[in-house]
């Protein structure tokens, strides 16, 4: 028994040493950490049980056949985040470059396939090679058994993905068909394509960093929706994300106790500048409502005419969607829809409550927006708003002009509460555009064209630049004085705290992808 017990003793020695201690050094030395020290960072402390630590590779070509690393270069498990079961793969890059093959892919299926069953998140901490090149076929396959997993989870429970290392080729799209994913900065990168491919077919030069670093998939593609500083930064976030979700997607999230105070914002009364054509930052209108301290920005350096993000609101997670003044002047572009898009799909499946702010001058012109679709993907916010059963709420602060009035949660597509400060303009577009086109010929043949311009204009912003029409038809529920906004928040979200809806019975929609 003794002989047993030690040979169980050495076996789990090996396992933990992963592909020994000058690749662990070469791994600290780039600044990374190992495959086990993330999850000791990740998780609540103690909390992690292994699963298949003895489970080893089953190629024996090129040379495999004398090396054998328990574990297959992958470790995988379950434990605990702020007390929540969780499950957690976490690639090696010290055993043969965390290179996925046939054992480790099917390590992360069981634990994939044990978080569907018990209803709880997945993180996955991707630090690898790629498809282990030794195994051929069967590492591709692996591949797929993951993403097809991935794509039976998603709107079920939600799964991360950080990225510590390299994550190349196909392994990218396990990744992709999570809901987020955090890269660090200066050592992760993500390409489908390397450089040197790049270099052959396109004949540009470029190096990793530059073509799917943290910087890059955060500004331009939009692929990653944080990136951290260094490893420990990135798992902490994390554990963040997670304070907002719920286990599943029959749970609610997590809710803080919270006692009303004196909820009046009296800088919310001076936050719109006199100028209607004057940017303000929407994120001092969003830390005045908002609990304190309780905003994780989601995209933050990407398509920044739009922001969203995670909060609290007396306690209850909310998702903010909220258009930004001080960039592009709010517009709604391509990115900016399939930004708002993609958030508010992820809270309406995990029932976390929708905050809207709009400012919205309307829909970016010209022919780059109009040839590469503005019409398609403008109208992935507008069904992804339309399909949202889970409470909704709009505050106009300033513009709601146009179709982007409608997109941006009205009433007409679900909305359940909407709130107008006075400041509001709900018109079909802004009142000098309007006065040029319906009072054209007036214009033109007036003795002084200037001056008549402005006096329509005048006319027409009289009329519609401000919130009362559309409070009269009830399309707004109460204009209100900016300062209550925050109350009148609590109170709504509140009210709607058990709505249920259902929409028709259908296989699945067809979002204009
Ligand atoms: C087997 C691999 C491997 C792989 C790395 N290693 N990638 N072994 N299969 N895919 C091994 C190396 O042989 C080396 O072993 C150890 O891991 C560390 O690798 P290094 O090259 O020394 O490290 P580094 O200099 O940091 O470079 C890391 C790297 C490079 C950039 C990831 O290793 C690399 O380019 N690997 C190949 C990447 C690739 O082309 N993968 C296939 C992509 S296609 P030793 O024993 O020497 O320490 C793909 C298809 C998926 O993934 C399709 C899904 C649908």
């Amino acid at each position: 028994m003794q002989e047993k017990r030690n040979s169980l003793e050495q076996k789990k020695a090996e396992a933990l040493l992963g592909g020994g201690q000058s690749r662990i050094d070469s791994q600290h030395k780039k600044g990374k950490l190992t495959a086990r020290e993330r999850i000791d960072v990740l998780l609540d402390k103690n909390s992690f049980e292994e699963i298949g630590m003895l489970v080893t590779h089953r190629s024996t070509n090129f040379g495999l056949e004398n090396e054998k690393y328990l574990g297959d270069g992958v470790v995988t498990g379950y434990g605990k985040i702020d007390g929540r079961l969780v499950y957690v793969f976490s690639q090696d890059f010290t055993v043969m470059g965390g290179s996925l093959a046939e054992a480790h892919a099917e390590k992360i299926c069981k634990i994939m396939d044990l978080a569907m069953k018990n209803g709880a998140p997945v993180i996955g901490l991707n630090d690898s090679g790629g498809a282990r090149i030794q195994e051929g076929v069967v590492s591709l396959g692996g591949y797929a058994d993951i993403f097809y997993r991935n794509v039976q989870a998603s709107g079920v429970v939600p799964q991360i993905s950080a990225i510590m290392g390299p994550c190349a080729g196909g392994a990218v799209y396990s990744p992709a068909l999570t809901d987020f994913i955090v890269m660090v900065e200066n050592t992760s990168y993500m390409f489908v394509t390397g450089p040197n491919v790049v270099k052959t077919v396109t004949h540009e030069t470029v190096t990793s960093e530059e073509l799917g670093g943290a910087s890059t998939h955060s500004t331009k593609s939009g692929v990653t929706h944080f990136t951290a500083e260094h490893d420990v930064a990135a798992l902490k976030m994390i554990r963040q994300m997670l304070s907002y979700m719920p286990q599943n997607c029959e749970d609610d999230a997590p809710r803080l106790a919270y006692e009303m105070g004196n909820e009046k914002r009296e800088k919310l009364n001076t936050i719109i500048p006199d100028n209607p054509n004057q940017p303000y930052d929407i994120k001092e209108v969003i830390s005045e409502v908002v609990d304190e301290n309780s905003w994780l920005e989601v995209h933050k350096d990407y398509a920044e005419n739009i922001v969203v993000g995670f909060s609290r609101i007396a306690g209850r997670s909310i998702g903010v969607v909220a258009n930004q003044p001080a960039f592009l002047a709010g517009v709604l572009d391509i990115k900016s829809s399939n930004k708002a898009a993609r958030f508010v799909r992820f809270c309406d499946a995990f029932n976390i409550p929708l905050l809207v702010l709009e400012d919205v001058p309307g829909f970016l012109p010209g022919t780059d927006q109009e040839w590469n679709g503005i019409i398609s993907n403008g109208a992935k916010l507008l069904y992804a708003f339309s399909e949202a059963t889970v409470p909704r709420v709009t505050v106009i602060t300033r513009k709601a002009y146009g179709g982007a009035y409608d997109v941006m949660n009205s009433k007409h597509i679900g909305a359940d509460m909407n709130f107008a400060w006075p400041s509001a303009e709900i018109a079909v577009m802004g009142a000098k555009g309007a006065a040029e086109i319906i009072f054209k010929k007036e214009i033109a043949t007036s003795e002084d064209p200037a001056a008549k311009w402005k006096e329509k204009e005048s006319e027409y912003a009289q009329l519609f630049a401000n919130p009362y029409s559309a409070a009269e038809r009830g399309y707004v529920d109460e204009v209100i004085e900016p300062a209550v906004t925050r109350e009148k928040l609590i109170r709504a979200f509140e009210m709607l705290e058990n709505k249920a809806e259902k929409m028709p019975r259908k296989k699945h929609g067809n979002i204009p992808l």
